[in-house]
Parts: C-alpha cells; sequence; structure tokens
C-alpha cells in the first residue's frame, strides 16, 4: 500500500522569553518534508541577511536541508517528515470531513503546547500548497478553507495567527520536483509568500518590545 501524506505547514516566529528581551528573536520553522528537505528556509534566511532581521535566530532541533548548496544559512529547523501526516491513500475508506478535522485538531493541540510554552508566540500558518498527482487537491483546498475559521477562533491579541496561502498560483505540475515536493520554482514561490509574513510577526515582536522597554523606563522614572 502506497501512504501518502497530506502535508499540513506550519511556521512560527517565537519571541524570545521575558528574560532575553533584548536578545535575537527566534524564528522555528515547523512542519513536515516541506519544511525538512526544501530550500525555502534557504532563501528565506538569504533574503533576511540585507534587512534589520539578519540575527534573526532559525531554532528546531534538527538540521537536516536539501542540497540547497548553500553552506551559510541558519538550517535549524523542526521540519519532520511523515509529521502530521494522514494516510490519505484508503481515503474512500475514511470520512473525508473526519481527516480534516483530525488535522485542525492536531493544529489546536500544537497552538496550546506552543503558548504554553510561550503566551506571547506569534503563530503563521500556511494553507498548504497543491500535490502534483492524484486527485487529492480538493481535500487539500478543503483543509485550506478549514484553516480560515479555525485560526479566526484561536486568535489573541499577544498571541496571533496569521494565516498565508500557500496554495493559490503554486503549480502542482511546474512548482514541484516529485509531485510533492518543491522544485527551485516552488522554493522561490514559497518563500516569497513567508517572506512579508514572518517579516510582520518581527515587526510586532519589536514593537512589543520596544513597548515593554518604554513601560519599564516610565517605571523606573516614576
Ligand atoms: C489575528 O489577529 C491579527 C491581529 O492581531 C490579524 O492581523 C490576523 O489577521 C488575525 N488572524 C485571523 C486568522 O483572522
Ligand atoms: C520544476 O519541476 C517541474 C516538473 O517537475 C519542471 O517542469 C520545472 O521546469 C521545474 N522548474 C525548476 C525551476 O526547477
Ligand atoms: C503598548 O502598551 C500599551 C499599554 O500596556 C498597550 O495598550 C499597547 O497595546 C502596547 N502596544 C504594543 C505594540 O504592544
Amino acid at each position: 500500500m502506497v501512504s501518502l501524506k497530506l502535508f499540513a505547514l506550519i511556521s512560527l516566529a517565537a519571541t524570545a522569553s521575558a528574560q532575553s528581551a533584548d536578545g535575537p528573536i527566534r524564528y522555528m520553522p515547523f512542519g513536515d518534508s516541506i519544511t525538512e528537505i526544501i530550500c525555502w528556509r534557504s532563501k528565506l534566511w538569504q533574503r533576511l541577511q540585507s534587512t534589520e532581521w539578519a540575527n534573526v535566530n532559525f531554532v528546531g532541533s534538527g538540521r537536516t536541508e536539501n542540497n540547497c548548496r548553500d553552506g551559510t544559512y541558519d538550517r535549524d529547523n523542526e521540519g519532520h517528515s511523515g509529521f502530521l501526516a494522514i494516510d490519505i491513500a484508503n481515503r474512500n475508506q475514511l470520512d473525508g470531513n473526519k481527516q480534516v478535522r483530525d488535522i485542525i485538531n492536531a493544529f489546536t493541540k500544537l497552538v496550546n503546547t506552543m503558548r504554553t510554552s510561550n503566551p506571547k508566540m506569534k503563530i503563521i500558518v500556511a494553507q498548504i500548497i497543491p500535490m502534483g498527482f492524484g486527485n487529492f487537491n480538493g481535500k487539500i483546498q478543503e483543509l485550506n478553507r478549514a484553516i480560515i475559521p479555525w485560526a479566526e477562533g484561536l486568535n489573541k491579541t499577544e498571541s496571533p495567527i496569521w494565516v498565508v496561502d500557500q496554495y493559490t498560483g503554486f503549480s502542482g505540475s511546474g512548482d514541484l520536483r516529485d509531485g510533492v515536493h518543491p522544485n527551485n520554482s516552488g522554493d522561490e514561490k514559497m518563500t516569497k509568500v513567508w517572506y512579508p509574513a514572518i517579516v510582520h510577526a518581527f515587526e510586532v515582536v519589536k514593537a512589543e518590545r520596544a513597548n515593554s522597554t518604554a513601560m519599564t523606563e516610565r517605571e523606573f522614572v516614576a
């Protein structure tokens, strides 16, 4: 039996904890093989190097990459091939809505775990890219639609969830190297979608930090 994966991409921009509020912002690329064995992390990191965000620290327990011919970028990530995967080869035997519900429920658990570790975690979730074979894209779009109300329901001012659309404009035939993982063209497209979203998250973190510094200074003055 061929086991295929329905990808769930989630990406986090984590604020440093209060104790290290002046340290570099930490960013954790989190997801499955589309986070692990791809080159968009390299492209994203390179793009940040000419900006004020050059010292953002990519974090995660893994360092796998995909022969990106880039010896300089920060490879730390939390990409797990197979993680959050569900077996859709047997999709006809399963209640299709249940699969989407299961993934959404798994997302909720992840967000709760993240917020337990840092209540001010900033979270960016991607509506996932299409696949290049089979007829899975209907199911993928169903999941992508479900992500919006899910994110709205869990949104918090101190821990926003931003949704980005990695599906629209991504070609299952022209942007994937194997029907599943992005090739250079797909990595470029994904980077273009991630970039403004993570920069916005960094800006929010920076504004919060400036604010808390100002508050602290006021308290000292008072
Ligand atoms: C969550 O709130 C932020 C503002 O804090 C907003 O920018 C974002 O679009 C909201 N997310 C969703 C999914 O509505
Ligand atoms: C990406 O892969 C597709 C087919 O898998 C191919 O048609 C396209 O030329 C590739 N593009 C790049 C930039 O690698
Ligand atoms: C700054 O702090 C004030 C007072 O706590 C708060 O109302 C405001 O939303 C904060 N702004 C940011 C960007 O965190």
